[in-house]
């Protein structure tokens, strides 16, 4: 039989993943590139499986195995992380390969058996805690929140593996398994809108995780993320953490994001006059219309952004939808936007511009001005948004050089 093939990561760890070229909605995020579900494959004396991959995925993952051993003789599972994307066949695979024990952090065993029925006693693991494989020993850092309560990375002491689960991943198939083998703009781009989409939230479990592994002298020489490429022998991993600080930190540039939505063109009008004000004021600005604008291409925007200027049209008494789904989406994501205004057009009643401040301030941006027309903007109203837009320039200037 032709099996899908393994790949050698490391002496004794292959990667025994799936490719996923054509999944374009990851729980709402817009994944262009596709992506990964990885797993690894260690062999020694107690062969041990690292996650599995999403339903649907399952025999990509066996003909892989298969293709080093015969995936009966597993005898360990270690499961990172619970989310379905890489537990998703672990039922099958439990009853499949048979494995001896399934290890999982305390909080991961209490998430696997509130998703899955398995009729299988998972083995907690705690942090630091090790576990010998044979010739070689695996350690369990707990990582909670990083992404879910439940996540933990393994490491592959004799081989300074570092098995990171959704940490240090991205959402990007390719044929290529090693970061060095990627472009460093293709690289950067879809791991900038992987920590914006997925992590932005948990950004200080991230500081608080980058010095654990710090102080706790890790030698590092391959680290192998659920998704995406394996960053091994580069400097590309290096560029990767000196970013992951800088998101972590939330750090922002001097930078603007314009998003509106609009009926008949009058809000969109204003986002332009604003946009003028904001760029002759010497800030870049990004300006989105949300009718054709993923969110998670917002999100991207926003990951780096000093200030945001939302802008809609009131329709029956509300803003428009898709304004209202992408300030959830950014709400949620817990941006450190320090600036943020408001614009836009209405018939007759206007709430849409009052709606969007008061999310706006929710998210504990300096909410530095708003802007509303009636029908359309004429001449006054356009300096109006000009002079707003020059307004967040000046006061993303003025806290720049404060600092
Ligand atoms: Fe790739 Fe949080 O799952």
């Amino acid at each position: 039989m032709t099996e899908l093939k393994a790949i050698k990561i490391s002496d004794s760890v292959y990667w025994v993943g799936a490719i996923d070229w054509n999944v374009r909605n990851f729980h709402g995020y817009n994944t262009s590139r596709g992506t990964t579900y990885n797993a690894f494959l260690i062999i020694d004396e107690k062969i041990t499986l690292i996650d599995v991959v999403k339903k649907g995925f399952f025999d990509e993952m066996k003909q892989r195995i298969a293709s080093v051993i015969e995936p009966e003789k597993i005898d360990y599972f270690i499961s990172n992380h619970s989310e379905p994307d890489h537990t998703g066949t672990l039922q099958q695979a439990i009853k499949e390969f048979k494995p001896e024990k399934v290890f999982a952090s305390k909080m991961g065993v209490k998430a696997i058996n509130a998703h899955y029925d398995l009729g299988f006693d998972i083995t907690k693991v705690d942090d630091g805690e090790r576990l010998n494989i044979g010739k070689k020993n695996i350690s369990f850092m707990e990582t909670r929140m990083l992404h879910w309560p439940d996540s933990m990375f393994s490491y592959l002491e004799e081989e300074k593996v570092l098995f990171s689960q959704d940490a240090f991943g991205m959402h990007l198939a390719s044929s290529e398994r090693f970061g060095g083998e990627l472009s460093w703009d293709i690289l950067k781009r879809q791991a900038e809108s992987y920590y914006a989409n997925i992590i932005t939230l948990y950004s200080p479990h991230v500081l608080r995780l980058l010095k654990k592994i710090e102080e706790s002298g890790m030698q590092i020489d391959v680290i192998a993320p659920d998704h995406g490429p394996v960053w091994k022998g580069d400097d590309k991993f290096k560029r990767l953490l000196t970013l992951y600080q800088k998101w972590s930190s939330r750090d922002v540039d001097n930078k603007v994001v314009i998003i509106y939505d609009t009926m008949w063109k009058a809000t969109e009008t204003m986002a332009r006059y604003i946009e003028d004000g904001v760029r002759s004021a010497g800030v870049k600005v990004e300006v989105m219309c949300l009718s054709n604008t993923a969110r998670s291409d917002v999100a991207d925007e926003m990951l780096n952004a000093a200030g945001i200027i939302v802008g809609s049209s009131t329709l029956n008494n509300n803003m428009l939808p898709s304004v209202a789904d992408n300030l959830t989406y950014i709400k949620g994501l817990k941006f450190n936007t320090p600036y943020a205004a408001a614009f836009g057009s209405f018939g007759w009643s206007g709430e849409a511009v009052k709606q969007i401040s008061k999310i706006l301030e929710e998210t504990e941006s300096e909410l530095i001005g708003t802007v509303s027309v009636q029908y359309t903007p004429k001449d006054e109203t356009k300096q109006l948004c000009f002079e707003l837009g020059t307004k967040m320039a000046e006061k993303i200037k003025s806290k720049e050089e404060k600092q």
